[in-house]
């Protein structure tokens, strides 16, 4: 698998499948939960309470429809709760590793992942780096491309140079 970085929205990307940074509840949020729900419309939401009665347990993955946006499937995962004390790191691996599987099961070829955790879940950044590329590198799967996407400047040259030390 092919992984890569870009700066940008992850609501915007054309591929066949956006990761979201859920919550255990799946009945949307802040951050990129925010976006994907906001920009995606009301159809999410109610798949995901449809899909999801009971939500989701923290490292695991499951997806929806996309709504409006240009991707097909959502595949939501929920990372842990950094700043909330969930501080074990193989949750948030499996939150890599599950998504690929739920993305092999839709058959999706191109996926784009936030930096699960990363954010108001507070997971710290260096850290959240590594976990994901490391995962995305060493777990098996159909996925040609997976597509890291950055919100920020700095986070892109973090990753984009995370990457490139690995080559
Ligand atoms: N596109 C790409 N990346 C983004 C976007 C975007 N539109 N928006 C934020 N980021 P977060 P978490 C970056 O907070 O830490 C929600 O309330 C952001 O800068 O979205 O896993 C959920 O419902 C950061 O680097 O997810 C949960 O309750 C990364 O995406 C909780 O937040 C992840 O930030 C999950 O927190």
């Amino acid at each position: 698998m092919e992984i890569s970085v870009l700066l940008g929205d992850i609501t915007r990307q054309r591929v066949d499948a956006v990761v979201n940074a859920a919550n255990r509840a799946m009945r949307g949020g802040g951050g990129v939960d925010g976006a994907i729900h906001r920009v995606g419309g009301p159809q999410i939401l109610a798949e995901c309470i449809r899909r999801f009665p009971d939500g989701l347990a923290t490292g695991d993955a499951g997806w929806t429809t996309a709504g409006d946006l240009p991707a097909r499937w959502v595949i939501h995962t929920v990372g842990p709760n950094h700043a909330g004390g969930e501080r074990d790191r193989s949750l948030l691996t499996s939150c890599y590793r599950r998504s690929l599987q739920v993305a092999d099961d839709l058959g999706a070829e191109r996926v784009a992942f936030p930096l699960i955790s990363a954010g108001i879940y507070g997971w710290p950044k260096d850290d959240a780096i590594d976990a994901a590329v490391e995962t995305l590198r060493q777990t098996p799967t159909r996925v040609s491309e997976a597509v890291l996407v950055a919100f920020d400047e700095a986070t892109h040259r973090a990753i984009a140079g995370r990457l490139a030390a690995d080559r």
